[in-house]
């Protein structure tokens, strides 16, 4: 890690707070020509390129970036490594696609050198796409997870990762029990929590898949590790929910069956949640759990459109998922953009501001990380993100025509993918882009 003080000169934006519906004013700092100040890896302060220039000691590094627009590093709050292979996979609704695609694909990761090579070209993938830190679902496997650490750890990124519990209905091939199951949480909270910079999810698949007895030893390992997050699946389709509640007729809702094992709690997180009630809602507040917003996913499968009004009145933190393989695109800017038009379907806003807020800061402040990452604060550590505004002709010709902040994030959560991601820089230094 570089000691020397290095600046990074371009726009910068970041944020402070959520800006809500209303972009309000002190929620982000934003300098057109800026400079963001990095040393051992971590933010050491940033303003305006003009007056902090004259500040700077005279063997200051100078990185310049040009109309490059820099920004956090985005945060994806939900996604599954192991279905990288089969993205875009069949028309069909949640049940059919897991049992057509899903099991069969993750049926492959007991293999640890196939599991290290697409855990790889994953990692090689987010960072292309500008996310610096994930909440990332493993296979049953425990070789699944520990090839999956091993490979963020050699990138040195801030990663959460955990092995999918799942102990019926799924292929026999794909069943751990209630105790194996435990014991593998245990070595992987042993080996990998709290190395480096990474971090372990008790992951129970969703209820359909975990007995009564596996979801109890979940919730006994969650309240004895408290620092560990709980990462999960809910209420996304409609014949899952029927099912829930045939298995867990007693159930006031799906939540309720994640409560009554002491799997809704701070540092939970659910993804989708988007058939959900006001009384689960304010559950989900009252334990600080979190959700994973995940646009792509919902349209694709059509499950749903998440109630952002809803959520918002309840105060339930929220951030974005792509949920990769159901979602469609590793991009978090292609991910913004429909998180706009799902909003747009239920007459609802989405400004660009919060959008990229939620990438951001809302996504550090879901998995409890807001005093690491996330923002541009003093002391965080600096994994960021280089955005290209001209990276097409498209987008060039579209964003020279920018008047405002507003226009041009706009721009590039509709027309921006990996090609607008110039370069991503974690703790720091530099990413070498894969090929
Ligand atoms: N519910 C249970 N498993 C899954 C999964 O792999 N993807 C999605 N989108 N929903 C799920
Ligand atoms: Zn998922």
């Amino acid at each position: 890690m570089n000691a020397r003080l290095t600046a990074h000169r371009g726009a910068l934006l970041h944020f402070l707070t959520d800006p809500g519906e209303h972009d309000e004013a002190g929620a982000y700092e934003y300098f057109t020509d800026g400079l963001l100040l990095v040393a051992d890896g971590r933010v050491q302060g940033l303003g305006p390129a003009e007056t902090l220039l004259a500040t700077l000691p005279a063997d200051v590094e100078i990185v310049e970036h040009g109309n490059g627009l820099l920004l956090p590093g985005f945060i994806d709050t939900h996604i599954h490594y192991p279905q990288t292979e089969i993205i875009g996979s069949g028309g069909r609704q949640l049940l059919d696609w897991l049992s057509d695609y899903t099991f069969p694909a993750e049926a492959r990761f007991g293999d640890a050198a196939y599991a290290r090579e697409v855990a790889d070209f994953f990692l090689d993938e987010l960072l292309r796409n500008g996310t610096t830190t994930a909440l990332v679902f493993g296979t049953v496997h425990r070789t699944s997870v520990d090839a999956f650490m091993q490979a963020s750890q050699s990138r040195g990124l801030r990663m959460i990762a955990g092995k999918a519990m799942m102990d019926r209905h799924c292929p026999e091939n794909l069943r751990d029990t209630a105790a194996s199951s435990d014991r593998d949480n245990r070595a992987l909270i042993e080996r990998w929590h709290g190395t480096d910079r990474l971090h372990y999810a008790i992951t129970p698949r969703f209820a359909v898949t975990c007995s009564d007895a596996q979801m109890q030893a979940a919730g006994t390992l969650a309240a004895e590790q408290p620092d560990v997050y709980v990462h999960s699946h809910l209420a996304e389709n409609f014949g899952e929910i029927d099912w829930v509640h045939e298995l867990h007729p007693w159930s006031r809702s799906y939540l309720d069956v994640y409560d009554r094992y002491g799997l809704v709690r701070e540092r939970s997180v659910y993804a989708h949640c988007l058939h959900l009630d006001d009384t689960d809602r304010a559950r989900l507040h009252e334990a600080e759990a979190g959700i994973a917003f995940c646009p792509t996913s919902n349209l694709y499968l059509g499950s749903g459109l998440f109630d952002l009004a809803a959520t918002d009145a309840a105060g339930v933190r929220f951030g974005m998922g792509t949920d990769v393989g159901g979602g469609t695109s590793f991009s978090m800017l292609r991910t913004l953009g429909e998180a706009y038009k799902v909003a747009q379907l239920r007459q609802q806003t989405l400004t660009p501001l919060r959008a990229f807020y939620l990438a951001t800061l809302g996504g550090a402040r879901v998995l409890h990380l807001d005093d690491r990452i996330g923002s541009f604060r003093s002391g965080n550590e600096a994994d960021f993100v280089v955005l290209d505004l001209a990276a097409t002709p498209l987008l060039a010709r579209r964003s020279a025509q920018a008047r405002t902040l507003d226009e041009t994030l706009r721009l590039a959560m509709t027309l921006g993918d990996d090609r607008a991601i110039r370069r991503c820089y974690v703790m720091g230094e530099a990413v070498e882009r894969a090929a």
